[in-house]
């Protein structure tokens, strides 16, 4: 007799009888599937959900490599800017939107720091150390470091006569003046093995902390397995980071080093394609402009940092509890048409200007709000980088945008769509 006859041969002779048998087993099939599926947090009456959830790990596979991206696509699929998701047993909602809500949500970040007392103060210090007040004592370093890049561009190029890329220099400039505030030093080559180093682990340390990339994270079990890749990676990553020892200090964020060459140098490449090579007024208005636009096109940290609700945010009739996860797409938020017309898909500094209205006169910069985009976060955690980034970008751009006639390369032409560049923006 085989084993499933074997069962049913000791279910019928059993003496509860099959009845009883049968409910036991729904019962116990019921609790698992219970147990399985179970959030964090109840579903949210009034937000949507997005189909497709498996039974145990919800949506977390989902997202893939590029999660942001795949939230914006079901924001356009489903029409829906706000939705909620299961990563496992942990409900999450997420953000696509440039809304009010955006910036209710004060919520702690996890994933980098918690919002307790140390971090309070390291944001305090942040804060002062790099406040609009304190931007005129660092004139001379964005005078030295954006001279720099032109002046080892010039010698590398031949003056101008060789191609090359611009994103080691500006790698460099961003490495520089962030070394520069925090410990009063600078490199000088933009090849040195150190540096070049420095670059490689911040931003795969960056890689490391996405939010739906990080099984362990919601399935612990994980996190035991011998053969774990992620623990093995973030052991090296540390390692080497220790190595550095630049980078030995834990405090110490060096956040505009993986952001600012990113956007600066997709700008570039925007500004120097074939369709709009070199097309715009030199003036500071038009510079404020192309830094906005770079800002906005150019969503460096496309999704932010997990953040939890530090208590019920009403939105419409639904009601999202205290502690739950949200996710925000800074990138959907920058590029959805009911907020920046229908060329949200452009790269168009125009957009930040007014038209000049007869023909000698020249584009005005229009007013704008304290949060003109999403790129540097919003309420109590955004960036305190903001204003020295924009005025890095300033210096290096009113530099080479007036020095230099820049043509796209033909045998290595830049990536100039917002998502594809995103996918190349770590190396
Ligand atoms: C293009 C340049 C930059 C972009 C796009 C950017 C973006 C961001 C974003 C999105 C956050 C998280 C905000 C949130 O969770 O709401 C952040 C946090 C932060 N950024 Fe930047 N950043 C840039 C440059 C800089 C620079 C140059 C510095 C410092 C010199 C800096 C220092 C920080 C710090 C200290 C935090 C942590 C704030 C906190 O934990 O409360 N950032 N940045």
């Amino acid at each position: 007799m085989n084993p499933l006859s074997n069962l049913v041969h000791f279910v019928r002779e059993s003496p509860v009888g099959l009845e009883t048998v049968f409910f036991v087993s729904v019962t116990v099939l019921f609790g698992l599937y219970k147990l399985l599926t179970h959030t964090d947090i109840l579903y949210i009456r009034g937000i949507p959900k997005i189909p497709g959830a498996l039974p145990v790990t919800g949506h977390l596979t989902q997202p893939g490599e590029d999660h942001t991206t795949v939230c914006e696509k079901w924001w356009r699929q489903y029409g829906r800017s706000v939705f909620q998701i299961r990563l496992v047993n942990t409900r999450a909602v997420i953000l696509c939107t440039f809304h009010g809500l955006f910036s209710s949500i004060q919520g702690f970040t996890i994933g980098s720091s918690p919002w307790n007392e140390s971090s309070r103060n390291k944001r305090k210090a942040a804060s002062t150390t790099l406040s609009k007040a304190m931007m005129k004592n660092y004139d001379d370093m964005f005078d030295l470091e954006s001279y720099c890049i032109v002046s080892d561009l010039h010698c590398d190029t031949e003056s101008g006569a060789l191609e090359a890329s611009f994103r080691p220099y500006i790698q460099r400039y961003a490495l520089n003046t962030t070394l520069t505030l925090c410990y009063g030093i600078r490199m000088d080559e933009a090849y040195v093995d150190l540096l070049r180093e420095i670059l490689h682990v911040g931003s795969a340390i960056s890689l490391l902390r996405l939010a739906s990339e990080n099984y362990q994270d919601y399935i612990p079990i994980l996190r035991h397995l011998p053969k774990n890749v992620k623990n093995a990676r973030s052991k090296d990553l540390r390692k080497r980071r220790d190595n550095a020892a630049i980078l030995k200090d834990e405090e110490t964020r060096l956040t505009g080093v993986e952001t600012i060459p990113g956007t600066l140098v997709s700008c570039i490449g925007s500004l120097c394609t074939p369709e709009s090579v070199n097309d715009f007024e030199e003036t500071i208005p038009y510079l404020n402009a192309i830094v906005k636009e770079a800002g906005r096109y150019y969503t460096v940290s496309n999704m932010s940092l997990p953040r939890k609700t530090m208590s019920d945010v009403r939105w419409g009739e639904a009601v999202i509890p205290k502690n739950t996860l949200v996710l925000i797409s800074a990138q959907a938020g920058n590029h959805g048409t009911y907020y920046w017309g229908p060329d949200a898909g452009t790269f168009n500094p125009e957009r930040w200007l007014d038209a000049p209205t007869t023909p000698p006169s020249l584009y005005a910069e229009k007013p704008i709000s304290s949060t003109p985009h999403l790129s540097f976060g919003a309420g109590s955690r955004s960036c305190p980088g903001a204003t020295i980034a924009s005025k890095l970008f300033n210096a290096a751009l009113f530099r080479l945008l007036s020095l230099y006639r820049d043509e796209a390369s033909v045998s290595d032409p830049p990536s100039t769509d917002y998502i594809d560049y995103n996918l190349i923006k770590a190396r």
